[in-house]
Formats: structure tokens, sequence, C-alpha cells
């Protein structure tokens, strides 16, 4: 762990996941973040995949600043506010044709949750109560609530509580880039989408409601990308058997991968999309839920949705959101991700040639990881007690980058970093990104070297 300033501090009331103390923030702005000492870090991470507009953006600051002048909240039961009705017409703009109905939340596990919950309530409403079960990918990450969490495939984070939940069932995540099968990536992707429909038949079609999976990975198994044939025949499999596919685009989403959903860059249309992160870009806590009408009316028909949050649709966090949604628009950012995300891309591959332990750079637009390995040609794990990724996040930290790190395969090993900066990053910072990233992975590859 860093020594950082905060090791002289007394100890703190707060508490998360650990023990590990972090430098107090002081303030932050476009892609940089300044701590009480004065070092300042360049988000590479853009916090963990959120701040996608950059930090104190001063037209979001007014927009928010204007509406907190009027009204900070208003319970949804008993007034409708401008800025959700806005926000939602703009949101339904930006989706595929039909989805049009959008439900707000406060992040990414309540959007997922009111997914399962919606999609189930459909089924009861149509006369299909027999469908309950929602397939998953492992890896995955959906979120830490217990209904996310039992569709989530990310073993350390679920085992304390698979007692306490009903896990559901795990198809493998489309991870072609390990096999050694003879295959070609095109039939790899097959492969991989006809275990849904193997799945759905194990488990019997009529029991099975949806199916979950993140159109572009996340934390869980580094930005994982599958090859063009799996979108295509998962969508075709999920028709097959009546079985509702839900995006979660909770971290891909809000024009992270160079297209406003990641989802678009296959031109599958799903019949559930959860957002949130870069939605509100780390202004507001804000997530939704975006579904068509045809789900929709016939839940509201049978006595209406029964799933809500106190914070729903709040006034403030709406109004950030719209401000959010113009700044992408606006600038361009969508597209910015794609031409940057080459950038980066070029420049992680380029770090690949220089270091040996890097097995393998993936990832869409500004969404990319960079997997280590102890060998590139088997891709074997590096010794999970060394804990690489989270070293080379700690090495990078101290040089003044900030990325994101996560075990690869399932949890328990393997490594990887995501690195993930804002949407309004230029070529300047993709350069310092790379030249930082160069040095911790030096400074990485001699710590492993000595202990050997
Ligand atoms: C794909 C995905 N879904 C859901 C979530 C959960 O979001 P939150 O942490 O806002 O509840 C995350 C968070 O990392 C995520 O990456």
């Amino acid at each position: 762990m860093s020594a950082s300033a905060g090791d002289e501090r007394p100890p703190s009331h707060l508490f998360y996941q650990s023990r590990q103390r972090r430098p107090l923030i002081d303030r932050a702005e476009g892609v940089y973040l300044w701590d009480t000492d004065g070092r300042r870090y360049l988000d590479g991470s853009s916090g963990a995949m959120v701040s996608n507009i950059g930090h104190s953006n001063p037209r979001v600051l007014e927009a928010m600043q204007a509406q907190m002048a009027r009204a900070t909240f208003a319970y949804r039961l008993h007034f409708e506010n401008e800025p959700a009705e806005r926000l939602a017409a703009r949101t339904a703009a930006a989706m595929p044709l039909g989805m049009d109905r959008v439900f707000f939340v406060s992040g990414g596990s309540e959007a997922v949750e009111s997914c399962l919950k919606l999609a189930r309530q459909y089924a009861v409403a149509t006369g299909q109560a027999s469908r309950y079960k929602v397939v998953s990918r492992f890896p995955s990450y959906h979120g830490a609530t217990l209904g996310a969490l039992a569709v989530t495939g990310y073993a350390p984070m679920s085992a304390p509580f698979s007692p306490m939940m009903h896990e559901m069932p795990k198809i493998p995540a489309p991870t072609c880039y390990l096999d050694r099968d003879g295959l070609d990536m095109h039939q790899r992707g097959l492969r991989y989408a006809d275990m849904l429909e193997s799945e759905i038949l194990r488990q019997g079609p009529e029991t099975v409601l949806a199916f979950i999976m993140e159109p572009v990975g996340g934390a869980a198994t580094g930005a994982l990308v599958a090859p063009d044939s799996y979108y295509a025949r998962i969508r075709e499999i999920c028709e097959r058997y009546g079985v509702l596919l839900i995006h979660d685009e909770v971290m891909s989403g809000a024009g992270r991968t160079g297209r406003f959903l990641a989802g678009e860059h296959w031109d599958v249309i799903p019949d559930l999309i959860a957002l949130s992160k870069g939605f509100a870009a780390g202004y507001a806590p804000l997530g939704a839920m975006v579904a068509p009408g045809w789900m929709v009316e016939p839940v509201l028909d049978t006595g209406g949705f029964i799933h809500g949050y106190t914070y729903a649709g709040n006034p403030l966090a709406c109004a950030a959101g719209l401000a959010v949604l113009d700044e992408i628009e606006s600038r361009d950012l969508v597209g910015n991700a794609a031409r940057m995300g080459e950038r980066l891309r070029a420049r992680l591959d380029g770090l690949a040639e220089r270091f040996p332990m890097i097995g393998d750079v993936r990832g869409k637009g500004l969404l990319q990881a960079v997997e280590l390995v102890a060998d590139r040609e088997t891709m074997a794990v590096l010794p999970p007690e060394r804990m690489a990724a989270a070293r080379l996040v700690e090495l990078a930290y101290e040089r003044g980058l900030i990325i994101y790190w996560r075990r690869t395969r399932g949890g328990y090993s393997g490594d990887h970093v995501l690195v993930c900066p804002p949407l309004i990053v230029d070529e300047s910072h993709i350069e310092e990104i790379a030249a930082t990233l160069g040095d911790a992975l030096a400074a990485l590859e001699a710590e492993l070297a000595a202990a050997r």
C-alpha cells in the first residue's frame, strides 16, 4: 500500500473495504485531481469509470446551482419535476428505437436490480410466472446488492453471501483470447454464445426469465470484447426462447466505448438497459433503467411496478444528468472517446511490445485494459500472492497516475488494470498516461524479478 499522507492522521470513524488510507482530496479540474499536499494526479480511470466529462465542469456546476436555488428534493409521489421529465426524454432519444421508457435510480446496482424486477413483473403480468432464472456470465460484475450480486460472477464478492441469496445460473464469459483450440475468433464467438442455449435448455426454457451481460466487459473481465459473431447469436437465442436480454451498460454506456451505448457497435437492441456511472459522470448519484413500452405497459396495467427508491428522479441529480448529456452531445465526447481510444490503444500496444508480462491489451474506445501474465504464450497467471495488478496501481499512484485493478480469472487470480480516462482527454494526456504507466510497469518488472 502506498505510504500516503494519511499515515499520520488519527484513526478514521469511516470505513469501507479495508484499512487502506488515501490522501485527502483538495480539488479536481478536467482530468486532474490534487490532494491537500498539492500533489497532482491524472485521473486515468475516471475514478471507477465514472468521471466521463472530467471534473468541475463549470456548465454542469452552474446548472446544478440553478436547480439547487429552486428545489433539491420533491418526492415523486407528491410532485413531478422538470429536470426528470426532460432527462427521461433526452435519454430515450439517445436509445435505440422503442427503448423509450426511463426509470431513474441512484446508482448501478439499483439500475440492475430494477431491470431484474421489471423483467420478473413483466413475466408475471403476461402469464409467464414460471420464468424467474436470470442467466449471467462468469466472470462478470453487476453490483453489490443481493439481487445484483446473485447475477455477478466474481467469486470473492459473492462467496460469503451465497447462503443468503438465490444464486443464478452462469455461463462462461467469452474469454476467447485464452483459448488454444484451433478455432478462429468467429467460431469461438458462436461457441460461447451457444453455451447460453445449452444453459437455457438445461434449466428448462420455461423457467428462464432473462440473460444479463456487459456488452463490453468492465472490472471483472478487464474490458472483455467478444468476437462480432457472439452478439447477434446471443440476441437470436434469447428471441428463440422468449428470454429477455439485459445489457448492463453501467460502465460501458454514456459514450465510454466510442458509441453512446456499447451495444451499438454490434447493432444489438436489448430488451432492458442499465445505465449509471458516466450518465451523471460523478456530479450526482444517478442511474437509469431503460425499457420498451411493451414491457412497461402490462406491468402498469396489472397493479403497477412494485419497486422504487426514495431518491428516484431527484431534481438535482437529474439537472446534473441533463447538463452532463449536454456536454457529451455538444462537445462530441463520444467521437473523442473513439478517436482518443485508438491512440490510447496504440500506446498500450506499444507498452506490450516493451513488457513481456503484458499478455493482452483489449477494450473499445476509452474502456481499455491490460492483462498481466507470467507467460504470454500460455497466458498463465502471475503468482496470485504477488498481487501484481494491485501493485501496479500503487506504483502508478506514486507517480501521479490513477488506474484501476481487478482479478481477471473470476476473482482469486489473474491480474489486469483498466485504463479509462475521462472522455475529454487529448493527445497530450494520452502521452502522459502512457509514459507514467511505462515507468510504473518498469518498476513492477524490477520488483517481480527481484522476488524470483
Ligand atoms: C457493469 C456494472 N454494473 C453494475 C455496477 C454497480 O454499480 P454501483 O457500484 O454504482 O452500484 C458496476 C460498478 O462497477 C458495473 O461496472
